[in-house]
């Protein structure tokens, strides 16, 4: 599969389960789907990493270093939020709340940025073929995530 539609096939499964997350008044629920949400998340960020944002980097262009960095910038931010997360509060508690809505408003602002920027960078670098080899890079590194 083309990298950038892997990649918007993970951001839209993402948006989903943190927004089912902030949705549900049940604290089993939340804690279920907070599971899902943080093991995707994780998997994701470490693939993008090394898949698109160091090919980014790779490039020398200036444009397409600070796009990597501020990627990498991003995700450092979330994974901080998500050990807070992990941090054992009651997920029906106005502090797991406030956390797990700041970890939505992030993510999206994250994600919209990825899909305004970062693809058109990645389109116009790297050719179709390339960006199929970097989604089947992006697939098998994912998989050698553990999260
Ligand atoms: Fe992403
Ligand atoms: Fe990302």
């Amino acid at each position: 599969m083309e990298i950038t539609k892997a990649l918007h096939t993970d951001h839209q499964e993402l948006k989903k389960l943190i927004r089912a997350v902030n949705k549900s008044e049940d604290g089993a629920e939340r804690e279920r789907l907070f599971t899902q949400f943080a093991e995707l998340l994780v998997k994701h960020s470490r693939a993008e990493e090394k898949v698109v944002y160091d090919a980014l980097i790779k490039t020398g262009e200036e444009e397409e270093e600070e796009a990597g960095y501020e990627g990498y910038t991003e995700h450092g931010l979330a994974d901080s939020l998500l050990a807070q997360l992990k941090g054992g509060a009651d997920p029906m508690s106005p502090e797991w709340s406030a956390q797990a809505k700041v970890m939505m408003e992030i993510l999206e602002h994250h994600i919209k940025e990825e899909e305004d920027e970062v693809f058109s960078q990645v389109k116009e670098d790297f050719d179709t073929t390339e960006r199929k080899d970097m989604g089947d890079a992006f697939e098998a590194q994912k998989e050698k995530v553990k999260a």
